[in-house]
């Protein structure tokens, strides 16, 4: 059974934002390429600025590309490749740099690594409904990672994720058992949203709203 770490929320939320997390215990056991599909659809259907979907991945499975998926450890730092090799699927999430438009000179896309970001946060969510985990990773050689992948300019190579079912905790060194099993927290809700005007708190985001 997965370790459940759910988050501890001031208001109910959809079951799998409240059970997503970030584990380091990946199970060697690879992902059919159904699920992947329906991940990858996940992060197609986010939204965007101006619907421009600067959103590119570079995946490799275990079984599917066991050398590009061998490359893609080796961009990691120390820190990640610890764990990070056993999960089945790992992936570098890029985001292109600039817009195009046919009648028009390319322009910078401001919104490209927010674009990014919200596709793999879709995917995210997708992967927890479907029993699977995603731990994202920005500790890597962005450099080595382009080298690696053939990434083109005009790209940034933004982020890892490491995606897979979870494995077992006592395979992971002993400081990282520890850090699996730790409690998940966050800052308190209410200092992060402001009413109207920066530094008035919401007080809707922590009580029943009577203030
Ligand atoms: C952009 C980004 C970069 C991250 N980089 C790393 C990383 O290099 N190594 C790591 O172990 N976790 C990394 N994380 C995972 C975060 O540490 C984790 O999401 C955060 O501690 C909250 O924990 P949770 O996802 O379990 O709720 C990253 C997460 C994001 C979104």
């Amino acid at each position: 059974m997965p370790l459940a770490k759910p988050a501890d929320t001031a208001a109910p939320l959809h079951p799998p934002l409240r059970a997503r997390w970030s584990p380091r215990a990946f199970s060697p056991r690879p992902v059919p390429s159904a699920a992947l599909r329906t991940l990858f659809e996940a992060a197609r259907w986010a939204p965007s600025s101006g619907n421009n979907q600067p959103w590119r991945f570079v995946v490799a499975t275990i079984d599917g590309e066991p050398e590009a998926h061998a490359r893609l450890v080796g961009c990691l730092n120390e820190g990640n490749r610890r764990w990070a090799f056993r999960a089945p699927v790992l992936v570098f999430a890029c985001t292109k740099l600039t817009i195009e438009r046919p009648d028009r000179p390319p322009r910078d896309n401001a919104h490209a690594w927010y674009d990014l970001g919200q596709a793999v946060a879709h995917l995210s969510v997708q992967a927890t409904a479907d029993g699977l985990f995603i731990h994202q990773m920005a500790g890597f050689d962005a450099a080595a990672a382009r080298a690696a992948c053939g990434v083109p300019e005009g790209f940034d190579v933004v982020t890892a994720v490491a995606i897979g079912y979870f494995g077992d905790v006592e395979d992971l060194d002993e400081d990282l058992q520890v850090r699996e099993r730790a409690s998940r927290g966050r800052r308190v809700a209410g200092e992060s949203v402001w009413r109207g005007r920066w530094d008035d708190r919401a007080t809707w985001t922590w009580d029943d709203g009577a203030a």
